[in-house]
């Protein structure tokens, strides 16, 4: 076993940067709703669109930093072991038996986590920012000039946003209990806090500019 740094601080930075906006936003957003009373309406809506902009420049900045350091190959779906993992969290886990895949640096999602970030990624999130953006100019149509929505395509937009918005709330529900099942409790949580997990050592044969970048990461992990 081996401490490893498996999350570099942007990675944090924008983990935690991420949850919190979309936690805000949805309060805001549901104030909006109506389901909700914690601001008011009106202060409700400045706080969404402002939470909004800064959520799309967090948006922007990942994408950099997705592409830059090739990090979106995490990302990459695969079948291999994934009825494996399914099977592991409705019976294994209660079981006690072993995670039938193994974290790395490299790998740090199982095949089940691949799908569902990816899902998230390339449809929930951009619908929630497309849905968002033209309600938001929907809404205030005198300064950008969008007429040609009329009413029924906010009837629309008001429905997938507030869907993607559900979706999104049962994904944290989930992501949250999901946590607590790394090693142990809150070895997944103390690894997005600090960056550092304590993880099997890499076994199988690797691409050399992969191999210096595990043998990067394992000589900051023992500094
Ligand atoms: C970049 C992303 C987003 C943008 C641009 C955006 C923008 C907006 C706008 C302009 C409104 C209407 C405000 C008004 O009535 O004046 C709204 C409503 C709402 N937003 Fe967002 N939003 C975004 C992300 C989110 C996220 C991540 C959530 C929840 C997790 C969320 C939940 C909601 C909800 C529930 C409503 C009320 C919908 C309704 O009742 O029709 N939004 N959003």
């Amino acid at each position: 076993m081996k401490k490893i740094l498996v999350y570099s601080r942007f990675n944090r930075f924008w983990h935690w940067m991420q949850s919190m906006l979309i936690f805000f936003l949805a309060l805001t957003g549901f104030e909006i709703h109506g389901s909700l009373n914690f601001f008011g309406f009106e202060q409700a809506v400045t706080f969404h669109n402002t939470a909004a902009i800064m959520f799309l420049i967090l948006i922007g900045l990942a994408i950099f930093w997705h592409f830059t350091t090739g990090e979106w190959r995490q990302y990459l779906p695969t079948r291999k072991h994934l009825r494996a993992q399914v099977e592991y969290y409705i019976t294994g886990i209660f079981r006690n038996t072993p995670h039938p895949t193994k974290k790395t640096a490299l790998t740090k999602l199982n095949p089940l986590q691949r799908l569902v970030y990816l899902a998230l990624k390339i449809l929930v999130i951009p619908i929630m920012v497309f849905s968002g953006l033209l309600y938001m100019f929907y809404r205030y149509p005198q300064s950008s000039g969008i007429q040609s929505l009329n009413i029924e395509n906010l009837g629309t937009i008001a429905f997938l946003h507030t869907a993607g918005a559900f979706i999104l709330i049962s994904f944290i529900i989930t992501h949250v209990y999901l946590i607590t099942t790394g090693r142990t409790l809150t070895s997944n949580l103390k690894a997005m806090i600090t960056g550092y997990e304590v993880l099997e050592h890499e076994t199988t044969i690797i691409h050399h500019s992969e191999q210096k970048v595990i043998s990067e990461n394992v000589i900051e992990a023992t500094k």
